[in-house]
């Protein structure tokens, strides 16, 4: 193996410890700002340097995390200690990573659905968060399921696979991990069995162009949803063993053994499911291939945080006791007993 494979295969491998998890802190600004809108606080560059140092900073947290999903403000910020976020994840032992993609826009053969953009230029700025410190990246391509009108269509499920395989291949020809996100959206009243199918179709696509790129298997890092009735199906609260059985019939069909972590996005499950959900999951019995189950949770590991939080700098121990209290559950709930 030459060095650079092997440096690729050592942070994926890094990245996916069991026991360890990985926090998105990557919303852009109009994102975060959503989220700050939910607790009444103004999207301010000091609000949002502010609450990404309380996470970063917060006490014992950094044994649970193996790496921490930077946008790109956020990897050139400074925290009031004078470190830069990077120096601050670092001295933890933490790696720090940086989202790549430039977000979603209308798909042109199918314009209800969306392409991830960021291609252009994406050589040049993976070599810029190298030199930063970053040491992997992500691309988050999104799916959606509505069965009246054919979603996900073929060229949405095409296009947003070969995105993620070009994606892919440009960070691990510059020494990034790329963590390959194609997150089929909860949105809808499909039943479970419909987003089991639409799961393996997408990842079966994913790999498929994975291979055809050329992509380092066991240099990257899946991040797929669980598979999950639609937000609006009668039983989307319900059956956490169901989730955690069928996600696992959808991962082993197709995800290559040689990946070393499948680190789920939370995507709108409450903190509590996304956790149950993971550990059950690691205390299955289905036979499966040995990749680390963890999390990549943006929501499921900040939202009780926000809530203590407030924007306010007396409630930053109790935010930080509360992201604390997701970090420890969900690293528990990453370890096969
Ligand atoms: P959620 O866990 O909130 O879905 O965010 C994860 C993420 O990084 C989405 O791209």
């Amino acid at each position: 193996m030459d060095a650079r494979a092997e440096a690729l295969r050592t942070i994926a491998a890094a990245l996916a410890t069991p026991g360890k998890g990985v926090l998105a802190a990557d919303e852009s600004t109009g994102t975060i700002g959503k989220r700050l809108a939910t607790i009444g606080v103004e999207n301010t560059l000091e609000q949002r340097v502010a609450l990404r140092e309380l996470l970063f900073d917060a006490p014992n947290c950094a044994a649970a995390l193996s790496g921490v999903i930077l946008y790109d403000e956020t990897l050139r910020s400074t925290g009031k200690g004078g470190a830069t976020f990077v120096e601050m994840l670092r001295a933890n032992g933490t790696i720090p990573g940086i989202k790549v993609d430039a977000g979603v826009v209308p798909l042109p053969g199918s314009p209800e659905e969306t392409a991830t953009a960021g291609l252009d230029g994406l050589d040049e700025r993976c070599k810029e968060y190298y030199d930063l410190g970053a040491r992997f990246a992500k691309w988050r391509a999104v799916l959606k399921i509505d069965e009246a009108r054919g979603f996900p269509s073929a060229l949405a499920v095409a296009e947003n696979a070969n995105a993620l395989a070009r994606y892919a291949t440009i960070c691990q020809r510059n020494g990034l991990v790329p963590i390959v996100e194609p997150e089929i959206l909860m949105d809808g009243a499909h039943d479970i069995e419909t987003c089991l199918r639409v799961t393996r179709r997408v990842l079966d696509a994913v790999f498929s162009a994975l291979r055809l790129h050329g992509a380092q298997m066991d240099g990257m890092i899946l991040k797929p949803n669980m598979v999950t009735a639609g937000s609006a199906h009668p039983s989307a609260n319900g059956g956490d063993d169901v989730v955690a059985e069928m996600t696992l019939r959808a991962l082993r069909d197709v995800v290559p053994p040689a990946v070393p972590g499948i680190l789920f996005l939370s995507g709108g499950q409450t903190e509590e499911q996304a956790t149950e959900r993971l550990r059950l999951m690691n205390r299955s019995s289905i036979p499966r291939a040995p990749w680390t189950l963890s999390f990549s949770y943006g929501r499921a590991l900040q939202a009780s945080c926000l809530k203590a939080w407030g924007g306010k700098a007396e409630n930053v121990p109790a935010a930080q006791a509360a992201f604390f209290a997701r970090c420890k559950a969900n690293s528990e709930a990453s370890i096969r007993p």
